[in-house]
């Protein structure tokens, strides 16, 4: 039987630091642990929140309802010539599980070093980072429909992948929970440094044939030097989506900002960076007593101590109002709102 506890606080559980409380807390160590919780008359009409590391998402209120930490645990690995499977168990720290396996030679994720969070929510939003999404690798999601409680395999092609989305975020939002993740991996190791800043780092190594720990140290030293560790700063990293906007209205900005930074989409539309146009706006370092924006990358939003929920997201639509009014740019939230009831 699963121990509950009630009425205590979330700050240790967001990356954030904010401190709302739920009225009940559990963690579950085990499918079958997670199962007896769901099948509990008790719970069953109790609203449920599924927490990871707590690392994207923004608490707004108290949660008047049930926080389950997933905390399911196991690795399995299954090689087969260079082909590596590994199925990852929902709660394994993310970061470790890179580590893990740069340790052991399988190529893939090293780019998405030190990306904070667990192992089940990388799917959610398709994490992404140095030139790598993790749906490049994904090969089947696990996860346990909450109102059947039957568990269901998505292939990469059903989880419907696209930037910082998933089908877990829109057709099925809220109704499953991630078991677990396989991800496929090579010992033949392929190398992505076709972000700038990698090829940067390795030539000021003289790093000229580098292994993937060589990638995973240069994105770990990019991210040190540009995000703020939430264990001093609180964050969620990325506010808010790169917006992907239609050419005229790129076109339009561009003259009278040549110099816009954008990226191809494959598509008709043109990515732009948030993070330059929240600076443009003139809200970067901008600091509204506890909170505000961060000094060195202004697509994070940061709590210096003390800030509530509500105060960042007022500071968000802030931004975005603001940010429209300047651009015609409508930037739309990585990070999840937690209001009171979730599932
Ligand atoms: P949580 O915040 O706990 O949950 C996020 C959402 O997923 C919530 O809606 C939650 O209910 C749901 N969820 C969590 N676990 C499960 C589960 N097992 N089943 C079903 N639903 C679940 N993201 C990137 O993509 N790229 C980056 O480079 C990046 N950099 C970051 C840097 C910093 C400093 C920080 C603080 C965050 C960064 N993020 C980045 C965002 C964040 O790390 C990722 O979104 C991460 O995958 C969130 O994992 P989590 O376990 O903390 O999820
Ligand atoms: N920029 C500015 N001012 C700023 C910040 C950025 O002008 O204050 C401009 C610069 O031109 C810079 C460009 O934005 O070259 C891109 O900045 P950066 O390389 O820091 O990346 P980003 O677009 O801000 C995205 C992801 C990050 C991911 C990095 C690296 C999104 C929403 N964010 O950030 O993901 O780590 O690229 O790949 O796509 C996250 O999702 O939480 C996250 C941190």
């Amino acid at each position: 039987m699963v121990k509950v506890l009630e009425n205590i606080s979330l700050k240790p559980y967001n990356t954030f630091g904010i401190d709302q409380s739920t009225k009940y807390f559990t963690e579950v160590h085990s499918e079958q642990e997670l199962l007896e919780l769901l099948q509990n008359q008790q719970w069953k009409t109790v609203p449920k929140l599924i927490l990871g590391g707590g690392s994207n998402m923004l608490l707004c209120n108290d949660f008047e309802g049930m926080v389950i930490k997933i905390a399911l645990k196991g690795l399995q690995a299954t090689i087969s010539g260079s082909e590596v499977l590994v199925k990852a168990s929902a709660g394994e720290v993310w970061h470790d599980f890179v580590l893990h396996c740069v340790r052991n030679g399988w190529s893939g994720i090293e780019n998405l070093s030190l990306i904070p969070g667990c192992v089940g929510a990388a799917p959610i939003q398709n994490i992404g980072a140095y030139g790598v999404e993790v749906k490049d690798v994904i090969t089947e999601v696990r996860a346990l429909n909450i109102k059947t409680l039957s568990v269901k395999s998505f292939s990469n092609a059903d989880c419907m992948f696209g930037y910082r989305e998933s089908v877990f975020k829109s057709t099925y939002k809220d109704q499953f929970i991630v078991l677990s993740v396989t991800f496929k991996l090579s010992t033949e190791v392929k190398i992505n440094s076709s972000y700038g800043a990698i090829g940067d780092v390795l030539k000021a190594k003289n790093i000229s044939s580098p292994s993937i720990k060589d990638i995973s140290d240069a994105v770990i030293e990019i991210r040190s030097s540009k995000l703020p560790d939430p264990k001093e700063i609180g964050n969620a990293g990325s506010f808010f989506k790169n917006p992907e906007i239609d050419t005229h209205l790129y076109e339009k900005i561009k003259t009278s900002y040549p110099e816009i930074p954008s990226y191809p989409t494959g598509t008709n539309l043109v990515k732009i960076p948030a993070g330059w146009l929240i600076e443009k706006a003139g809200w970067k370092g901008k600091t509204l007593g506890s909170y505000g924006v961060h000094k060195n990358q202004a697509l994070v939003l940061v709590n210096y101590g003390g800030a509530k929920g509500k105060e960042i997201k007022q500071l968000a639509s802030d931004i975005q109002a603001d940010v429209f009014a300047k651009f015609g740019v409508v930037l739309h939230n990585e990070v999840n709102y937690i209001e009171s009831q979730s599932i």
